[in-house]
């Protein structure tokens, strides 16, 4: 049985993602997390070979209490194969991507970094335990392609692009620190396609010119490029369809 945890299975791609897992892989059992379990897809929630259990990016001791709850699911040897990162905020009530410099705000900026980038980051921590065995595992953050420094000629969304430049850095430390301590292992950022959902939906008119994806098809798309990534993909940045973005 592989094992993989899955942080955002309340979102629309973190949700896709463990549905079409779990459905398609009689082998993969999930533990899927989420602020609050009741929003995961039914489909996840109903599922014998799934799990769901509260996760708050914004409250650190929170990946602590993930750690917990897993000691009594699973063994620290038996390990997880593979963690990935689905969660991300670009607006809310009092949140809206920047369109210039005096739209900055300090407390947009500490919930984009919390939960954008820290949130990974101490999920990686509170995970590590897990991820000691010796067969292959992989680390994926969900990033964007926003986060690109290399790729930035349009400016604006100063919480969300320089959060996720941060993840993205996370990825870079974690994918040269990782493989000394848990070999053999992938860790590395992925960019999923513009796809339709909450965070997406406040944008529909001028992504109709774009090639957007339902959560589905995304799903799809990232698990053809996760089913084939190995040891030598460590540290990439990686787009839904397979080719390599720059930092
Ligand atoms: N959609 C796109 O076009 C697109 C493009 C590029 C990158 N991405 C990235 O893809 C990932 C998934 O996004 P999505 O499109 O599926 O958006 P979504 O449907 O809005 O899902 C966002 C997820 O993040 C979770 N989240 C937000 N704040 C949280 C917090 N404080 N603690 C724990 N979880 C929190 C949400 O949980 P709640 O349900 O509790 O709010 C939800 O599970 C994100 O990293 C996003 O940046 C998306």
């Amino acid at each position: 049985m592989k094992r993989v945890v899955i942080a955002g299975v309340s979102g629309a791609i973190g949700g896709a993602l463990a549905t079409v897992m779990i459905e398609r892989d009689p082998q993969i059992s999930v533990i899927g997390l989420c602020r609050d379990p009741g929003k995961a897809p039914e489909a996840l929630r109903a599922h014998a070979r799934s799990t769901v259990l509260p996760w708050d990016a914004e409250h650190s001791e929170s990946s602590v209490a993930v750690a917990e709850a897993l000691e009594s699911l699973l063994a620290r040897e038996e390990g997880i194969d593979g963690f990935i990162y689905a969660v991300g905020v670009l607006h809310g009530p009092d949140m809206f991507p920047e369109k210039r410099l005096e739209d900055l705000e300090a407390a947009s900026m500490a919930r984009a970094f919390a939960v954008n980038a820290t949130g990974f980051g101490l999920l990686t921590q509170a995970l590590l335990p897990w991820l000691r065995h010796r067969e292959f595992k992989s680390v994926v953050a969900i990033s964007a392609k926003v986060g690109s420094i290399t790729d930035n000629g349009f400016g604006g969304w100063y919480a969300y692009r320089s959060s996720k430049a941060a993840l993205n850095m996370l990825v870079r430390n974690l994918s040269i620190e990782l493989p000394r301590r848990c070999k053999p292992i992938a860790c590395l950022a992925l960019h999923p396609g513009t796809t339709e959902s909450a965070l997406s939906k406040p944008f529909s008119q001028s992504l109709a010119k774009l090639n957007v994806h339902t959560a589905a098809e995304t799903a799809i798309n990232l698990l053809e490029v996760l089913d084939n990534v190995e040891q030598g993909d460590n540290g990439k940045f990686l787009s839904w369809d397979g080719s390599e973005l720059p930092w």
